[in-house]
């Protein structure tokens, strides 16, 4: 088979690019850089911001896989807000306008999409026939995020929207992120940190796009592994298993009102002290057999 990716250079990107290059397919890279080809692997040159793209990238593509958007980690300045939206919804925008435009033989389109969409809550567990949504700005990303997905059924291909947790892995994400702010000494759990934080593996979650390809699996699904974690659990193991020293305790009251100062009050609710119940109806039957369940397999 031959896949299409965009975000391939990225953390879940490079992931499922390695996995797909051990399964034998080739792969077709769409990125903003220039990247070096080899046997199975080409890369094609896109700007989502200024709507270029190299049409020939689509040629005899099977699947295409999108990740492509600004990361969401960082200063949320008014610059950084639009650009985690723009990008998403303009990466799509370009898809569109490839399919559209150059003949092609896509049977499948699965696209990135994040539990973030949801609001947070303490009780509520949401799974894929969830209809809450949140009203943060991440939330408000991702649902037109998921309208630009949406739109793209108009080409009668199947399209599949991955809403994907946390994603834990050794050397990059979330835990990396983590392991910077404990070099700083703040690495600490706010309130009495019990917010859930769900989340998967990203081996797990690159075999999630792979079968989701071979089984061609339409419609909505959640990225995560059944088994939310709290922030305290995953403080106080990974002080553990990394030999960090520090766990402070910040109450939530003061962090809030250090966000507010900063004017990032959506980066509290959405990232700081994002706390969602997310979980999966639907992976156990395109993907049963998950290798990481519990922060033990870590
Ligand atoms: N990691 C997580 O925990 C997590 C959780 C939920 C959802 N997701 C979503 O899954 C997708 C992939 O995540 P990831 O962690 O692999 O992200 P990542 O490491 O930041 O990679 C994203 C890729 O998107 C492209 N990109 C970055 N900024 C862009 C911009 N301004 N315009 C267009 N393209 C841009 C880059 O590719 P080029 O430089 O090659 O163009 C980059 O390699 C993202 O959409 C993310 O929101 C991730």
């Amino acid at each position: 088979m031959k896949f299409l990716i965009t975000g391939g250079t990225g953390l879940i990107g490079k992931s499922i690019v390695q996995l797909l290059i051990e399964k034998n397919h080739h792969i077709n890279v769409l990125s903003r850089k220039r990247g070096e080809d080899t046997k199975q692997v080409r890369y094609y040159q896109w700007s989502p911001k200024n709507q270029t793209i190299d049409f020939t990238c689509i040629d005899d593509v099977d699947v295409i896989i999108n990740l492509a958007g600004e990361n969401i980690f960082g200063l949320w300045t008014k610059s950084k807000k639009k650009k985690i939206l723009e990008s998403r919804v303009k990466s799509l925008q370009l898809l569109k306008k490839l399919i559209k435009n150059r003949p092609n033989n896509v049977k499948q389109i699965i696209s990135a999409s994040a539990i973030g969409i949801f609001p947070n809550s303490q009780e509520i567990i949401f799974d894929e026939n969830s209809t809450q949504k949140g009203n943060t700005f991440l939330a408000n990303v991702v649902k037109e995020w998921e309208r630009e997905i949406e739109s793209l059924k108009a080409f009668k291909i199947n399209v599949t929207t991955v809403r994907i947790g946390m994603v834990f892995c050794e050397l990059g994400g979330i835990i990396k992120v983590l392991r910077l702010i404990s070099k700083s000494r703040f690495l600490s759990f706010i309130g009495n940190g019990d917010q859930k934080i769900s989340w998967i593996h990203l081996d797990d979650l690159s075999e999630l796009f792979y079968k989701i390809s071979q089984k061609n699996y339409n419609g909505l699904i959640h990225a995560v592994n059944n088994n939310p974690t709290t922030m305290l659990d995953l403080i106080t193991n990974l002080t553990y298993k990394y030999k960090l020293k520090v766990k402070l305790f910040i109450p939530s009251l003061i962090l809030k009102s250090f966000f507010r100062l900063l004017c990032l009050d959506d980066f509290y609710e959405d990232i700081a002290n994002s706390n969602k119940n997310v979980v999966s109806k639907r992976i156990n039957k395109v993907h049963p057999d998950l290798k990481y369940t519990s922060l033990k397999d870590l």
